[in-house]
C-alpha cells in the first residue's frame, strides 16, 4: 500500500504527520516547524488538526500526570 500525501505542497505523509503528533507536537504551526506541512498552499491544514485530534493524546501520559497532581 502506497503512503497516503497528506501535505501535496511538501510531500509529507500520514505516517510521518502521525510519527510527530505522537513525538508530542501537537499543532499545526508545530508540525509546519519539523516537517513542513502546511507550510504552502494551507489546504492540508484541516486535515492536519484532524490527525491532532485524532492522535494528540493518544499516549496519555500527560493527561494523566495532569489527573494525579489534581488529586
Ligand atoms: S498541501 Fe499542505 S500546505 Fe499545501
Amino acid at each position: 500500500m502506497s503512503p497516503v500525501t497528506i501535505c501535496v505542497c511538501h510531500h509529507v505523509t500520514e505516517d510521518e504527520i502521525v510519527g510527530w503528533i505522537r513525538r508530542g507536537v501537537t499543532t499545526v504551526e508545530g508540525l509546519g516547524e519539523h516537517c513542513d506541512a502546511g507550510q504552502g498552499c494551507g489546504d492540508c491544514r484541516e486535515s492536519l488538526e484532524e490527525l491532532i485530534e485524532d492522535f494528540g493524546d493518544e499516549s496519555g501520559a500527560d493527561g494523566a500526570l495532569a489527573v494525579s497532581r489534581a488529586q
